[in-house]
């Protein structure tokens, strides 16, 4: 079978070097991808906007399997329009990726279904919402409705911060249309655990847990970015959570689907805090997790492709997963800057070097290769990951293989995995 990846990040060149090693894969395109997807298979220079560019090229290319990455391309409709062509794809469809694109969509639906999430008001008012600021106690939440790549979340401390967001987003158009609508929720204290779950229409098989540091510096200081390292398994997550996970957030969520007509096929990462009173959903997303993806995929022993497979068709539950017991640590390098504005086009070194460590995947995500040159294309530039016996001992041979390479501004999480930043 012959598989278009679509997007260039670390997340997919997991996905692409995962689904390499099935017996069944013949050919691994990817849609842009990055300098280390091109060593997998073929990059295909396609912008992820570009649907009827990519179906097409599906098409022409005889594609058995195209597996989305970014919620951009799902939000868009991506999968309609593929499904419309007779094409297969991995990824819900345009009405079920409201899940993610529409914070209001999910508040809405959790809050009918009685899943647990944090209290919150909707705003379409800018002088409503920030009313509401006046008479909060703070810290609130406060989240674009609409995508605004993974920064569209702005907690406030105090009032005058909650009345310049409100101001940015709803008045300037801070994101876009994203902001003109939004969610004002209360503040939860709690650990994080981002959860992976393999969700075909009816019924789900969870696909790993892990944990994401989405703040850029050490100590959980400084700006969210994407996600500047994971670790997986979730350290935090238990049975009894897997079982309050599935009473309480899984089933109410499968009947509420139920009811509005929306059929969900896909990756769907519910976002948690744990908190003192259970499990609260942050957030859902429709798509694989980055750099979650990056963590669990090396754990991962069973064959990507039939599980991904088996999710289309509706029959996850005739499928069995396959773990390697030992953890996973994932640490990120970034541009000096990253997230806000950042250099790019600086040469790579090392690579090999780190790659070459025992339990070691290197994987790119702003990453370009010119002539025998890799250098960087973006904010988030590597991926590194290491298994280990232990999580110490993950967590040392992903940093030893992290000291391999350099790239002028090269920045990095060094306390990605450490005990203090896990609880
Ligand atoms: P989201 O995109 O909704 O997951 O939000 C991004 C990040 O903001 C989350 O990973 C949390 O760290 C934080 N966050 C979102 N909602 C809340 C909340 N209600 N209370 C505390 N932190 C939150
Ligand atoms: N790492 C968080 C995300 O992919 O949304």
């Amino acid at each position: 079978m012959r598989i278009l990846v679509v997007g260039s990040g670390g997340r997919e060149h997991a996905l692409a070097w995962k689904l390499k090693q099935s017996p069944e894969v013949q050919q691994i395109f990817c849609a842009p991808g990055n300098a280390g997807t091109a060593s997998l298979g073929e990059n295909v220079a396609i912008p992820v906007g570009d649907l009827t560019g990519l179906a097409r090229f599906a098409k022409q290319n005889r594609i058995g399997l195209t597996v989305v990455g970014p919620d951009g391309s799902l939000a868009e409709g991506i999968s309609d329009l593929f499904q419309s062509q007779g094409l297969r794809i991995f990824g819900p469809t345009k009405s079920a990726a409201r899940i993610e694109s529409s914070k209001i969509f999910a508040k809405t639906m959790m809050r009918n279904a009685g899943i647990p999430t944090a209290t919150a008001e909707v705003f379409t008012s800018s002088e409503e919402a920030l009313r509401h600021c006046e008479s909060a106690s703070y810290p609130i939440v406060i989240k674009a409705d609409g995508l605004a790549l993974g920064k569209g979340v702005v907690i406030a401390p105090d009032r005058a911060v909650a009345r310049s967001t409100v101001d940015a987003m709803m008045n300037r158009a801070r994101f876009g249309d994203a902001g003109r609508r939004v969610v004002i929720e209360q503040f939860l204290r709690g650990s994080e655990c981002s959860l992976h779950v393999l969700f075909d229409g009816s019924s789900y098989q969870l696909l790993g847990t892990a944990r994401d540091h989405k703040r850029a510096f050490d100590g959980d200081e400084g700006p969210n970015t994407g996600g500047m390292g994971a670790v997986s398994p979730a350290t935090t997550w238990t049975e009894r959570l897997e079982q309050r996970f599935d009473q309480e957030i899984m089933q109410p969520l499968m009947a509420a689907l139920k009811e509005e007509k929306v059929e969900f096929h896909g990756l769907l990462f519910p976002g948690l805090m744990l908190t003192l009173e259970g499990p609260r959903v942050l957030e859902f997303n429709c798509r694989f997790g980055d750099p979650e993806t990056q963590a669990i995929l090396p754990r991962l022993k069973s064959d990507l492709l039939p599980l991904l497979q088996a999710t289309i068709d509706g029959n996850i539950k005739t499928q069995q997963i396959i773990w390697d017991q030992r953890p996973a640590v994932t640490v990120v390098l970034a541009s000096g800057g990253y997230p806000d504005k950042y250099e790019t086009g600086k040469p790579i070194t090392g690579l090999a070097e780190a790659a070459a460590i025992e339990d070691v995947q290197v994987f790119h995500a702003g990453t370009r290769q010119t002539g025998s040159v890799i250098a960087t294309s973006g904010g988030r530039v590597l991926a590194v990951t290491a298994l280990g016996d232990t999580m110490a001992t993950a967590r040392a041979r992903a940093y030893q293989a992290v000291s391999c390479i350099q790239f002028e501004g090269c920045y990095y999480r060094r306390d990605i995995a450490l005990t203090s930043t896990m609880a």
